[in-house]
């Protein structure tokens, strides 16, 4: 069995600091913005009405994108890496959201997958990753989140990545719909609303250490559906923590 080698890399930012002035301001405008919610009486689980659902988004991208172009550097205390695959950090949460920070090497790249219905809203820190936009083939409009739902009742007995619930055989076809490149400061937003799915990653040649990227997610993602091609398989599976609040699990 290979060692699995951690370490944080720490960067130094290139310019004074401005916009929300740590990560913890991020956190109370997300709490703040997600109590006001509530208090109107919409729960934000992907159902809130669609007014609701643009205070959400127009709050969570102008305070994303104010910190990741604010040239902070508190976000170093979760960037764990790992050599082999990428890794995320959990930073802070609660039953309404979740925000972790993604470390990705050069060549790191997520499986296809989903989001469980879930609002996930991405900002770049650091370096540059590429989102690879899908829509199925097999399953034209929004995606579901749950291979039955895919038609897919042949389990896949071989499948041992951690936290794997179950699996399926085959992997429906997938069709490109667009490829992006995220820059530092710059937010993207992806719902299974939207009836696609996509993957993230940082690509080989990129220079060291690699990318990283700052992910809420509303609420959080218990269960996430990967869809596998070189493995021909679908799996649902617990997504889990490299770190938890810049402690290594
Ligand atoms: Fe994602």
């Amino acid at each position: 069995m290979m060692e699995c080698i951690s370490s944080t890399v720490i960067l130094s930012p290139q310019k004074q600091a401005t916009g929300p002035n740590n990560l913890h301001a991020v956190i109370d405008t997300i709490k703040e913005m997600l109590h006001s919610e509530s208090t109107l009486g919409h729960l934000v689980r992907g159902e809130e009405p669609k007014e609701s659902f643009l205070r959400i988004d127009a709050t969570v991208k102008t305070t994303l994108s104010a910190y990741a172009n604010g040239h902070h550097e508190d976000w170093n205390k979760f960037a764990f890496f790992h050599e082999h695959h990428y890794v995320r950090n959990f930073v802070d949460g609660n039953e309404e959201f979740e925000l972790m920070v993604i470390c990705w090497r050069p060549g790191q790249v997520s499986r296809i997958h989903n989001h469980d219905k879930s609002h996930c809203w991405v900002a770049c820190l650091h370096g540059e990753v590429q989102e690879v936009i899908y829509s199925s083939v097999a399953q034209p409009g929004p995606c579901n989140t749950n291979a039955q739902d895919l038609g897919l009742s042949s389990p896949k007995k071989d499948v041992k990545l951690p936290g794997t619930l179950d699996s399926y055989v085959p992997c429906p076809e997938l069709e490109k719909v667009s490829v992006k490149n995220i820059q530092p400061g710059q937010v993207t937003y992806m719902n299974d609303k939207l009836g696609l799915l996509h993957s993230v990653g940082c690509l080989e040649g990129q220079p060291a250490p690699g990318a990283v990227t700052l992910h809420l997610y509303s609420p959080p993602i218990k269960r996430a559906t990967l869809y596998d091609q070189e493995a021909n398989a679908v799996i649902t599976r617990v997504p889990g923590f490299f770190s938890v609040r810049g402690v290594r699990t």
